[in-house]
């Protein structure tokens, strides 16, 4: 995408569409490809709100430079220090020289390590505001969703809160940039993606943050990634609640390690039993082989989640046990845990599921299956029993 667009009065967005970076973070696939949204606001002063990834810097310039139409940057407005906002910053300040920063006391270390920056620096505190003629810019401090020095920015003028990571979703942009102009089922699931991979840990600081925020009269909410709201920004902040309070869907995730098929059959029987006992929505996912934000996106929305693990050098299975770790730091809540290990010549997978269990302390449903090499007809049976027992705890 090329153009620079009017998103609001004097507002440009001036953001880039990214096609070319295959893993988020180096972890998570971009199917759809990311986008890094940046904005100008003209005022009597100039001010730039975030910025863009590194390789993207000739694609950001242009519009920047198109949207001020001849005039200088007066201001940038740094949101978050995460490089794939803050990657240009030097350069944007090496093509404008007059350019004063705008951070909290969080931001201007990091400014400073990150890009070697420490003049013509301006520190804000909470709820303090720039006035660039016509446009009165106050800056909110929103701590660790998803860094320390994570704040949004608030333009009354406009009623526009430009959010930064907070209400961001995977996906670029296919033409429509705004709520109105794309289906909803394009964009929920890599919203909910996003959450659940960079923000869905500190879903506390974000009921925190969203508490703050409601104080303010926004029309329009305008992330650093993916969609931009402005049709109904209702459906963002009730999606960012119920996710961040980890208020589920009646569904169940069934997540499994195997090597030669065993524990996949078992897996395979509870989700049977979870269909028998009336619950539509089952993910079955081979966590050898899935996206593992795809499980941690749909963990997320569903209430329950089945673990089952083969053993591995008296291990659990390492793709499973990597899902667990990366559910550990997620933390979790509101949910129900069903887990069920099989071994060979030496037990160890459920064991590791168990103290998996306690670790998170999601509610267990019955029963632990345990299974030696294969299972028999009565491990399956108690495998559809623990589907069952799924699918009425989920409802
Ligand atoms: Fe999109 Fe935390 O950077």
């Amino acid at each position: 995408m090329h153009k620079t667009l009017s998103v609001a009065k004097d507002t440009w967005w001036v953001g880039v569409n990214d096609y070319e970076t295959d893993l988020f973070e180096s972890l998570w696939p971009l199917p759809q490809g990311v986008a890094y949204n940046a904005y100008v606001v003209l005022g009597d002063k100039t001010a730039a709100v975030d910025t863009v990834k590194g390789p993207w810097f000739d694609d950001y310039i242009d519009k920047v430079a198109t949207a001020l139409d001849g005039r200088a940057l007066d201001y940038l407005v740094v949101n978050h220090m995460e490089p794939d906002h803050a990657g240009v910053i030097g350069r944007l300040k090496h093509t404008y020289p007059g350019l004063e920063i705008i951070g909290n006391a969080k931001t201007l270390p990091l400014l400073k390590e990150y890009h070697g920056i420490e003049k013509d620096v301006i520190q804000v505190k909470d709820g303090e505001s720039l006035d660039i003629g016509g446009h009165v810019l106050t800056f909110h401090t929103i701590p660790m969703v998803h860094w320390p020095e994570s704040m949004v920015t608030f333009d009354a003028t406009t009623r526009t809160l430009f959010s930064n990571d907070a209400f961001g979703g995977y996906g670029a942009h296919e033409g429509g940039l705004f709520d109105d102009e794309k289906p909803r089922e394009r964009w929920e699931g890599e919203m909910l993606r996003y959450y659940a991979t960079i923000v869905a840990r500190y879903s506390g600081m974000v009921q925190t943050a969203l508490k703050k925020l409601s104080a303010l009269d926004i029309a329009n909410i305008y992330p650093a990634h993916g969609t931009l709201f402005r049709q109904d920004i209702g459906q963002a902040i009730e999606l960012y609640d119920r996710w961040s309070k980890q208020e589920t869907e009646r569904g169940v995730v069934v997540a499994y390690g195997s090597m030669y098929g065993n524990t996949r059959r078992m897996a395979e029987a509870v989700c049977r039993g979870i269909s028998e006992g009336g619950v539509k929505d089952v993910r079955l996912y081979d966590a050898a082989r899935s996206d593992t934000s795809l499980i941690l996106r749909d963990i997320w929305r569903y209430k329950g989640l089945v673990l089952l693990g083969c053993t591995y050098n008296t291990l659990l299975f390492p793709a499973l046990d990597a899902l667990c770790v990366k559910l550990i730091n997620r933390m979790p809540k509101k949910r129900v845990l069903g887990i069920a290990g099989s071994y060979s010549w030496s037990k160890g997978a459920l064991d590791a599921l168990r103290a998996f269990a306690e670790t998170v302390k999601l509610e267990k449903i019955g029963p632990e299956v345990e299974v030696f090499a294969a299972p028999t007809a009565a491990d399956l049976e108690r495998c559809l029993e623990l589907g069952k027992n799924m699918a009425a705890a989920v409802a």
